[in-house]
């Protein structure tokens, strides 16, 4: 491995394009060396716009490239396994999208595949790279707001897309919970654990894939409630509810303060400003780790991810049960 890490990267949609102008904010660590795509032309547009040196045709033909340091996964969803499996079996260190894969048992094969080869993978769970998402966690290890009873978190936008876009069509995987929900999931997880009980509902979109869902996570001593759409506009806030006081994290996907109530003291606030679109933290994280020797980031352990998957398959599954 060279001083700087060289990165692939697979797809050209939306968000290969922001990861891709947020990683040459880092010229000093990170090379962006090579995009693959289902077409070259797509490719090579994607090269010649981002000043990036190699593109490929295929995904095969970038995860074959012997000069990548690790490759960003950025296909929809129901490409996540193939992909990710692609490079891994290619012997390259992967930052997939997020959700890891569509199910728990697709996550499993992949983490497996990971730990036997001893290759770096990591779900692009990128807010919990956020320092204030850092804070949250700490705080609450702390006891700073004493025992935790409840988490709320919610993630709603207002799509306006046709039926064949990606977060409508069921054949890539659409809907909110993967989409969105796997967000307030894993952070409520990330506060509580993984729940003991999952008891979810929701309403689909008329393509089958569900537009709007709440799931109530039940722990033994505490509940989350976790709502997302892609029909409604929403806060997207974060409430952490403990037994002397609680924390607030508003837009808790790009929020740039966390406020702190505690029983009897005036509010504490934490204030951070992100830097590019907001990703440059995961990559560093990526890229710490590489330089480690690490295979999992600490930040996103793979059994995290796993415990996520599980959380969204049991509200996947509860909606459907429901509708
Ligand atoms: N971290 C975040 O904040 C964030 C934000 C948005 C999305 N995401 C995640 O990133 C992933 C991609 O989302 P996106 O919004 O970037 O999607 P997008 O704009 O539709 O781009 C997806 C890309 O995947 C490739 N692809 C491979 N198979 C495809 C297929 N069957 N249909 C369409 N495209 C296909 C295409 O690239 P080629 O044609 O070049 O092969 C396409 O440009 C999803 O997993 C999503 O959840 C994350």
């Amino acid at each position: 491995m060279t001083d700087r890490i060289r990165w692939g990267i697979l797809a050209t949609g939306g968000i290969a394009t922001t990861i891709t102008e947020d990683l040459l904010l880092l010229p000093d660590e990170a090379e962006v060396l090579a995009v693959g795509s289902r077409t070259l032309e797509r490719a090579q547009d994607f090269a010649t716009k981002h000043g990036i040196e190699r593109a490929y045709g295929s995904y095969a033909e970038l995860a074959a490239d012997a000069d990548i340091d690790v490759i960003y996964v950025a296909t929809p969803h129901n490409d996540h396994l193939a992909s990710t499996e692609l490079c891994l079996r290619a012997g390259k260190a992967v930052l997939c999208e997020k959700p890891l894969t569509v199910t728990a048992a697709e996550a499993e094969r992949l983490v497996t595949l990971a730990r036997e080869q001893g290759t770096f993978l990591m779900e692009a769970y990128w807010t919990r790279t956020h320092p204030l998402v850092r804070k949250l966690a700490e705080l609450v290890a702390n006891g700073a707001i004493g025992e935790v009873r409840h988490v709320s978190a919610e993630l709603a936008f207002c799509f306006d897309v046709d039926d064949d876009h990606r977060l409508l069509n069921p054949d890539l995987a659409g809907g909110a919970i993967l989409d969105l929900g796997v967000y307030p999931v894993h952070i409520a997880n990330l506060v509580l654990g993984e729940p003991q009980r999952v008891i979810g509902t929701g309403r689909l979109a008329g393509t089958g894939v569900d537009a709007d869902a709440t799931a109530l996570l039940v722990h033994e001593n505490a509940t989350a409630v976790v709502h997302c759409s892609m029909e409604a506009s929403g806060p997207s806030d974060l409430h952490v509810l403990g037994t002397t006081g609680r924390l607030h994290l508003p837009h808790f996907l790009k929020s740039e303060k966390l406020i702190m109530h505690r029983d009897g003291a005036d509010p504490e606030e934490f204030v951070q400003h992100l830097p590019g679109h907001g990703y440059t933290l995961q990559a560093q994280e990526v890229m710490r780790c590489l330089r480690a020797g690490l295979t999992e980031s600490p930040l996103v352990p793979l059994d995290t991810t796993l415990e996520t998957m599980r959380t969204l398959d049991a509200w996947r599954a509860a909606l459907n049960d429901g509708n």
